[in-house]
């Protein structure tokens, strides 16, 4: 009769759970868009769509041909592969469905595209449908600027993790006492001593086992640890729904509007200010529907852009009917996107008056975006980086050209760095 040694049938079933509690952490955590899809891929699927349908198809608004936006749900995958190859084709074979969809359409034709794989019309679909994009929530944001919405998301994927590893621990226990049984069953002799011994002694004997867990709780920790500190106040790319839809690209962008119109306070002060919707009703008591070039790609359309203004109209207080204020305003709470910590002092007008830096340094191409975003990470580093590399403007500014002088004597150069002028001194930006 055999003897079969159970002494390490603990550690390994907790190595192969760490193994499983790995790989389940390592998928959960790296969930794709892939996922959302079903494989096709949306992105790809969306150039397409524009290079090829976009000029007769809008995602939610019918074109000359009907809006596409869930068009899956309506024909199966094989009849979608024919239309789309040949449209023409199957109206003349006689389809019933192609028949009745070309006359409800008044006879137009719609383009044949034989060129197309049966996986590019897969990613033409996955694109067609990505849900539509949420219409801001009612006027109700708050101020702060350091929710990123991934809390819950996290949330969800810890409690998730929790409950696998329950349900390792249990499996465990099962498989643990299925061998002893079969082992009895089978006559093997294993020692008995263990049999009586709680688990967590059986753990702490086991000199591997106990390393091989401090070593991946130190490990886990210390990642956790590093991610919190690094990411503590940095909000690069935070981009909150706002409450009344606000494209800087259609304003300061296709429309040209400048920056200073808006922001007039950069210039002249400390900081820049969001406009009051006076500013916006300048324009806006003209301006009550939108004609400009519509965002179908992203589903913005003339729908979606009339019902903002309105919502500008019902903030100001703007009757467009009787084409007068009714006095009833209600204040638009703006959520903040950019936000230093208070110990820390930043001037709009040194940076932009004085040194002349222009926006888009440190804001990025604000005007192609349909939504501001945090585009730089506002650190120290950030900060400290740009006084380093860059020369002080000295030309026409007599204040300058005096300490100019004696610093280039003092560092023997003839360019000066906001470092070298003292930009990097701690006092600059702390009080
Ligand atoms: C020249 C204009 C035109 C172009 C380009 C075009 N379509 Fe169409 N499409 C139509 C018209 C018009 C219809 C309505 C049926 C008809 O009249 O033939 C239609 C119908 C459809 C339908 C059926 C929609 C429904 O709700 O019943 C689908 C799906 C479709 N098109 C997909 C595409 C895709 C995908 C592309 C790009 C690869 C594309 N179309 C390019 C004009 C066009
Ligand atoms: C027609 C008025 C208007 C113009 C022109 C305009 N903005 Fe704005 N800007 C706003 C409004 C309203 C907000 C607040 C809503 C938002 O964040 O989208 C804002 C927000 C911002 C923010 C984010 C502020 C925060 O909360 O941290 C930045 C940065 C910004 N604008 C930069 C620019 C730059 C750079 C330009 C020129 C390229 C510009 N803006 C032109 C009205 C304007
Ligand atoms: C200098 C003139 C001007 C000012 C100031 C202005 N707008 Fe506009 N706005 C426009 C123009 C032009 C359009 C595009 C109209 C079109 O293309 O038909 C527009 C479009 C819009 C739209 C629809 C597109 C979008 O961005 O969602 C909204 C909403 C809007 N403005 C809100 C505002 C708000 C809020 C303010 C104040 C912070 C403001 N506007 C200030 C000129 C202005
Ligand atoms: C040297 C970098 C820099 C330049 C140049 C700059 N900004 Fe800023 N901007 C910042 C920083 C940093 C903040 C955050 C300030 C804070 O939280 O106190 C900010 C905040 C803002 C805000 C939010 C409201 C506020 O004042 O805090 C707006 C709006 C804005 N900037 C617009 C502009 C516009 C418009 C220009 C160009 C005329 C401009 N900025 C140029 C760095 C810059
Ligand atoms: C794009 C480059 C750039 C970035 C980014 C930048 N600065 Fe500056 N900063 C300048 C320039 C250029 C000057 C010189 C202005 C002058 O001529 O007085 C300056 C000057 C200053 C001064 C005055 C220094 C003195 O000697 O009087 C302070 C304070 C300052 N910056 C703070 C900040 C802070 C805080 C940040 C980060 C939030 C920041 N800067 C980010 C370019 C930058
Ligand atoms: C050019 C401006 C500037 C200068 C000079 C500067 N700081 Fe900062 N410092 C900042 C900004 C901006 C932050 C906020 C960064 C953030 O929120 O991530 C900051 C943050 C800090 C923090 C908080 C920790 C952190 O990184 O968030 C400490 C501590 C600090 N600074 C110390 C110093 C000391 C010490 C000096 C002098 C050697 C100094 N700073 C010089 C701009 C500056």
């Amino acid at each position: 009769m055999k003897k079969v040694n159970f002494r390490n049938l603990p550690s390994q079933l907790s190595l192969l759970l760490l193994a499983v509690t790995l790989t389940f952490s390592t998928t959960l955590f790296s969930q794709d868009a892939a996922a959302e899809t079903g494989g096709a891929d949306a992105v790809a699927g969306k150039a397409l769509f524009n290079a090829n349908c976009a000029a007769c198809h809008k995602l939610d608004k019918k074109a000359t041909g009907p809006a596409l936006r869930g068009v899956v749900d309506k024909y199966d995958q094989a009849w979608l592969y024919s239309w789309i190859k040949d449209s023409q084709g199957m109206v003349k074979s006689g389809d019933a469905t192609a028949v009745v969809l070309f006359a409800e359409n008044n006879n137009s034709v719609m383009t044949s595209f034989p060129a197309l794989s049966n996986g590019d019309i897969d990613n033409i679909l996955a694109y067609t449908s990505t849900p539509p994009p949420s219409p801001p929530p009612p006027i109700e944001v708050a101020g702060g600027g350091n929710g990123t919405g991934d809390g819950v998301s996290n949330n969800i994927i810890l409690a998730a993790l929790a409950l696998v590893f329950l349900l390792l621990v249990a499996m465990l226990f099962l498989v643990t006492g299925t061998l002893k049984k079969i082992a009895s069953a089978n006559g093997v002799d294993y020692p008995v001593k263990e049999k009586g011994l709680p688990i967590w002694k059986v753990f702490v004997q086991n000199q591997f086992l106990v390393m091989v867990c401090s070593i991946f709780l130190l490990l886990a920790s210390a990642y956790f640890a590093y991610g919190y500190v690094m990411q503590v106040g940095v909000d690069q790319g935070y981009a909150p729904v706002q409450p009344i839809h606000f494209s800087h690209k259609i304003h300061a962008g296709d429309n040209k509007v400048d920056c200073n119109y808006c922001h007039s306070s950069a210039r002249k002060s400390k900081t820049s200010g969001i406009p009051s919707l006076n500013v916006c009703m300048n324009c806006h008591k003209n301006i009550a529907d939108y004609n400009g070039e519509e965002d179908a790609a992203n589903g913005y359309d003339k729908a979606f852009y009339d019902g903002e203004i309105a919502k500008l109209y019902d903030a100001a207080g703007w009757d467009v009917d009787e084409q007068k204020y009714t006095g009833e305003t209600k204040p638009v709470k703006w959520t903040r996107i950019h936000n230093l910590p208070d110990f820390a002092y930043f001037n709009h007008s040194q940076h932009v008056t004085v040194a002349g830096v222009d926006c888009q340094k440190c804001h990025g191409p604000v005007e192609e975006m349909e939504i501001v975003e945090q585009f730089a990470p506002l650190t120290m580093g950030w900060c400290i980086n740009c006084h380093r590399e860059t020369n002080v403007d000295l030309k026409g500014n007599e204040y300058y050209e005096k300490i100019h002088e004696e610093l280039s004597k003092k560092y023997g150069v003839d360019k000066l760095t906001i470092a070298q002028m003292g930009g990097l001194e701690c006092g600059k930006c702390h009080y």
